[in-house]
């Protein structure tokens, strides 16, 4: 089985739950780039206002998920909604009768709605499972179990 880890992080959270997948995995990585500029305070309203509504943007990112069986895809929630360039993301690759995966940090239980939208978003393709973790949980916390559990789930 081949893996791809792919993430969006704009403040390193899922960034470290990325690298962790993939150490684990032995899968390779790949990070969404926007290239909309998201740090600052004005950026981080325009950011929740982007997600709000539904918005693209532009991205960049380096590997061809066509490469690989399974494709584990992650990035946090901005405005309960799915953030403007995982939204990109899925438009822009084909995922087809892959495997998939998401996992989510984020400040809230968002997460576990977001799971519905982003089945709903990748029609095609399997979904194997799925891995949200509240910010307050990833850094005071040990959640290696759950995230193992996860990483099974994608093993079988
Ligand atoms: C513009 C913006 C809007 C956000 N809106 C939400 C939200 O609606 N629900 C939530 O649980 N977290 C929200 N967050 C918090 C992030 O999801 C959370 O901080 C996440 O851990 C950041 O991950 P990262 O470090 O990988 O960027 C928001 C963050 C930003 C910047």
């Amino acid at each position: 089985m081949t893996c791809l880890v792919v993430y969006y992080s704009r403040t390193g959270n899922n960034r470290t739950i990325a690298e962790s997948i993939a150490s684990k995995l032995s899968a390779d990585i790949d990070e969404i780039v926007d290239k909309k500029n998201r740090k600052g305070r004005l950026n981080w309203l325009r950011a929740g206002k982007d997600s709000r509504s539904g918005k693209l943007t532009e991205i960049d990112y380096q590997k061809n998920p066509q490469d690989y069986d399974t494709i584990i895809i992650g990035a946090p929630i901005w405005a309960f909604n799915p953030i403007p360039p995982l939204r990109t993301y899925l438009q822009e690759v084909d995922l087809k009768g892959k495997r998939v995966a998401f996992f989510i940090c984020s400040q809230t239980e968002a997460y576990k709605d977001m799971f519905t939208q982003l089945a709903e978003m990748t029609p095609d393709s399997e979904l194997v499972a799925n891995f949200g973790i509240q910010e307050k949980r990833f850094k005071n916390e040990d959640y290696s179990a759950d995230l193992e559990a996860f990483i099974e789930k994608v093993k079988q």
